[in-house]
């Protein structure tokens, strides 16, 4: 169990805890020199009305209702998830597992609360090798009873409700409640993705999911349009309505574990898993990028630390001077690319294995990385550094769209950044209860040990919790108080996505719905992967005459949903166009 401590934001200096043990978990405390600005976090003021920024529109104001109800940020993050298990299954669910920020602006806290799904106790490490030890195939592994880990999203807002939660639990399942019951019109992205799944062979293999998502021949997906309704999921949330675990008891608990038994490769899954299923929470991890602060995941997420690394990189140039040019993109590229050799090779589940967090997240190891970085040049053959004076494996953890990201801030400045997921598109493509069961146990290393003979530390354990890309973040300007919050789905370019969006706002100085805009570009193994409609063509060819191996995107699954407070307390939001939502005020 992680040690709760809490990290104090005071006036002179940044404390912050972060957790370096291995299973141990020493909580270590490091002082990081105050920025030219003393930071008073606790004064964050909240004068404006709440807002919320989400994936759907259903969701966004499901959220509002809660806010208008007296709710607080919580309340509504509850009503958000449950509406977009319903409207958003191919991202997001009650089946699934979340990473959530809450910052506590009345004490001045960052938390970082964990609901992140676990392996079932009788798991192997082989558990996605075939018969001959080799890696099953991705999309075998994805559709598969052993890919569901153990549901942590409700848990974890249960934990967090008992925290900051200012109306009833059952008060926030009503509006998902009521739109199971009566129907939703199924949107232009869940019909495409339907019809994408559909076009795999596998959404109709189990019957409740046939059922859910065809038409009578078992064969035809509904279309964009179709109202559907589901009974079964509002029977699911009057139950956790009563009981915040309901999910991890009988009798939901036991169609859960059917489904997962069900062939082809069936899983692990027990009624104890469910019951030793606990959520967690700590204090979240910060750093800091020039004059603002940046608090985001602890492992077993990499996306707080690779954003932070990024920044860290980029630090050591004047990415304002730079600009959105090609300089500003090669060191953007350059700086990814060191970021992820590290995150893949060090970052896993911290209760399982060391994770050098505060090494890789010194400033002075950081410029050495950053002076890897050259303008006139594509780096060639980028390895991760050896921050703490050991090496891991060479991972081979696979990568797949699905994700929801949404934040929210209620009119007393509680700040709620979250980002959650069934893993790949309609996770597991199985359903219990109403609703898609996660395969977010493929985010484990298919292999054990790399081809030296290394062990990876992101291979499966019995009770580990596979390593994510998540990055929601919450920011604090120089002047200590909230500046704004962030987060992408997009499996490991969430990392890339969110760290654009940081840059966009506090180098390049543009709104929300501008950073949100800027081009993706994803710098990851060797090559850049970049949105050719959104990023001028003599940058791109630019790249390529660096020496970059660029590859051309028609266009990515980022989804960033941002909110910025502005410097007379009124928020701006920006939604990402590339999914369906929109950022709203009360
Ligand atoms: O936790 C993770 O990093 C992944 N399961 C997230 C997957 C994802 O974001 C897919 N995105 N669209």
């Amino acid at each position: 169990m992680k040690t709760l401590s809490k990290a104090v934001l005071s006036s002179f200096v940044l404390t912050v805890v972060l957790s370096v043990g291995a299973c141990k978990k020493s909580d270590q405390t490091i002082s990081i020199p105050a920025p030219d600005t003393a930071l008073n976090i606790k004064q964050t003021k909240a004068l404006a009305p709440g807002m919320v920024a989400a994936a759907n529109p259903h969701a966004v104001d499901a959220g509002l209702e809660v806010l208008r109800a007296g709710g607080s940020a919580v309340d509504a993050a509850i009503a958000v998830q449950t509406v977009l298990s319903l409207v958003e299954p191919q991202s997001s669910g009650i089946g699934g597992g979340a990473f959530m920020i809450v910052y506590d602006n009345k004490a001045g806290d960052v938390w970082f609360y964990n609901g992140r799904e676990t392996a079932p106790a009788s798991v192997t490490p082989e558990m996605f090798l075939d018969e001959d030890g080799k890696p099953l195939r991705y999309f075998d592994g994805i559709a598969s009873g052993r890919s569901t880990g153990v549901p942590g999203v409700m848990v974890m807002l249960s934990k967090a409700h008992n925290d900051y939660g200012k109306t009833p639990w059952a008060d926030s399942f009503e509006p998902a409640i009521k739109l199971a019951d009566e129907g939703f019109a199924i949107s232009p992205r869940m019909g495409g993705l339907i019809k994408m799944a559909a076009s795999y062979g596998v959404l109709n293999r189990q019957e409740a999911a046939r059922e859910y998502f065809f038409k009578e021949d078992g064969k035809t997906p509904h279309e964009i349009g179709f109202v559907r309704d589901n009974k079964p999921y509002a029977e699911t949330l009057r139950a956790l309505q009563k009981n915040p675990r309901a999910l991890l008891e009988p009798p939901i608990a036991n169609a859960i574990i059917a489904a997962t038994h069900e062939e082809p490769l069936p899983g692990f899954m027990t009624l104890d898993d469910m019951a030793n299923y606990q959520a967690q929470k700590e204090p979240a991890l910060c750093g800091t990028y020039r004059s603002y602060t940046l608090c985001g995941a602890q492992p077993p997420s990499s996306g707080g630390i690779a954003v932070l690394s990024i920044l860290g990189q980029l630090e050591n140039f004047d990415m304002t001077a730079l600009g959105n040019s090609l300089q500003g993109w090669q060191a953007f590229a350059e700086s990814s690319f060191l970021a992820y050799a590290d995150r893949d090779q060090y970052v896993a589940d911290d209760d399982f294995v060391a994770v050098p967090v505060k090494e890789m997240l010194d400033k002075d190891y950081l410029k050495s990385r950053a002076a890897l970085i050259t303008m006139d040049k594509a780096m060639t053959d980028v390895k991760a550094g050896d921050p703490a004076g050991f090496i891991r494996g060479q991972d081979a953890t696979p990568d797949s769209p699905g994700t929801s990201h949404f934040t929210i801030i209620d009119k007393s400045g509680l700040t709620v950044s979250m980002t959650t997921t069934v893993e790949s598109v309609f996770g597991s493509q199985r359903m219990a209860g109403g609703f898609m069961l996660n395969n977010q146990l493929t985010d484990f290393s298919f292999k054990t040990h790399d081809d030296t003979g290394v062990p990876i530390a992101n291979a499966p354990a019995p009770g580990k919790r596979p390593r994510s890309s998540m990055a929601p973040m919450i920011a604090f300007g120089p002047d200590g108080q909230l500046a704004f919050t962030t987060g992408s789905p997009g499996g490991s370019s969430i990392i890339a996505y969110t760290a654009k969006s940081i840059i966009g706002m506090v180098d390049w100085g543009l709104s929300p719905q501008e950073a949100i805009a800027l081009p993706n570009v994803i710098a990851r193994n060797g090559s850049i992967r970049l949105e050719e409609n959104r990023l001028d063509p003599d940058i791109i060819s630019g790249l390529e005459g660096l020496g970059h191996k660029v590859i051309r995107s028609k266009g990515e699954i980022s989804g960033l949903h941002i909110i910025r407070r502005n410097p007379d307390g009124s928020y701006t939001g920006g939604a990402d166009p590339r999914r369906e939502g929109l950022a709203k005020s009360e």
